[in-house]
């Protein structure tokens, strides 16, 4: 019975999924991918370039060819040599209930991603390399992909030394936000596992899981997990009432000169280098700029 449920609702979904692209392709300002390769070179995104993107498929209008033809054109834009990375995490619910699901085993042969349309249709495509992880598997595609995500698994921390942003930051990369804030960036909790204690706030619970994964060949494996206290995503950066901690990081580096923005498509767009990006929120902590809280002036 409950298999039956399930697949009429999935059926539902598709229709309604269809429906809705229908309306947009009626109504949004269609955007071919070379536009979006032409305006990602204009704003600074060029051949050999290491780009981990944050996206929204929606907010580039809408693109011919859909989610293919937006990371069709992503790709060339960073050619020749270049490589393009992409959150695509799966979890059930969030990390701690993840943490606490003894059924949970990531398989990233199985798995998706419940990060949006782009991160789901580049985990399909041929040639990419994804990360074993319970909670937050990452893809990449090019020459520097095997480097990024190779050794997630075996990293004591899930952002930290190792971990696809560790590399990133080695690689010197560019973080791209298309048609995002600057809330929903990963990278922040790569300097948070950086620091450590040094951390001015505690943002780990006290006990680290060993969640179960398989590799590439089905083979099984444990990755450490520590969850997020829950009681501080009320104040976090990507929580939908911190608007104002969202325009203060965006002032701050654009003030650093750090922030490079502009338009690709109808998308509002910026990048960041990270090692610039990982000095400065160090430098902020310092003084309690995090994505948790801002000093009082
Ligand atoms: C949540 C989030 C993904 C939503 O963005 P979105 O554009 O609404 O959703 P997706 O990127 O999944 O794209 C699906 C949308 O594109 C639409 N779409 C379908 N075909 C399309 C096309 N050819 N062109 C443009 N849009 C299209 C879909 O209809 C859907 O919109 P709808 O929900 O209004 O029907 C985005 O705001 C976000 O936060 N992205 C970052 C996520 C992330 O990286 N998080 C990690 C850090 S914690």
């Amino acid at each position: 019975m409950k298999a039956l449920k399930d697949a009429v609702k999935g059926v539902l979904r598709a229709a309604q999924r269809r429906r809705r692209v229908s309306e947009l392709e009626a109504t949004v300002e269609h955007v071919r991918p070379a536009q979006i390769t032409a305006d990602l070179r204009g704003l600074g995104i060029g051949p050999g370039d290491v780009v981990f993107v944050h996206s929204s498929l929606k907010s580039l209008g809408f693109v011919e060819g859909g989610a293919a033809g937006a990371l069709d054109a992503m790709w060339e834009a960073v050619q020749p040599g270049g490589t393009l990375v992409m959150p695509t995490f799966y979890m059930l619910g969030t990390i701690y209930e993840t943490c606490r699901d003894p059924d949970y085993v990531f398989d990233p042969r199985k798995l998706g991603s419940n990060l949006g349309a782009l991160p789901d249709t580049f985990l399909k495509r041929p040639g990419v390399r994804r990360s074993i992880h319970p909670t937050h598997s990452v893809s990449a595609i090019g020459p520097q992909a095997e480097f990024i995500v190779g050794d997630h698994h075996r990293a004591p921390s899930t952002f930290g030394e190792g971990s696809p942003w560790h590399r990133f930051t080695q690689l010197d990369g560019k973080l791209l936000g298309l048609g995002i804030t600057m809330g929903p960036v990963t990278y922040y909790h790569h300097v948070e596992d950086m620091l450590g204690e040094a951390f001015p706030i505690k943002v780990w619970m006290d006990e680290t899981y060993s969640l179960r994964c398989t590799d590439f060949d089905g083979q099984p494996l444990r990755v450490p997990v520590r969850p997020f206290p829950p009681e501080l995503m009320s104040r976090r950066i990507d929580h939908p009432s911190q608007d104002a901690l969202r325009a203060r990081f965006r002032e701050e580096f654009l003030r650093r000169g750090l922030l490079h923005t502009g338009r690709v498509a109808r998308a509002d767009a910026w990048w960041i280098q990270a090692r610039a990006f990982h000095d400065a929120l160090v430098e902020m902590s310092r003084v309690g700029k995090t994505i948790y809280g801002w000093p009082q002036s």
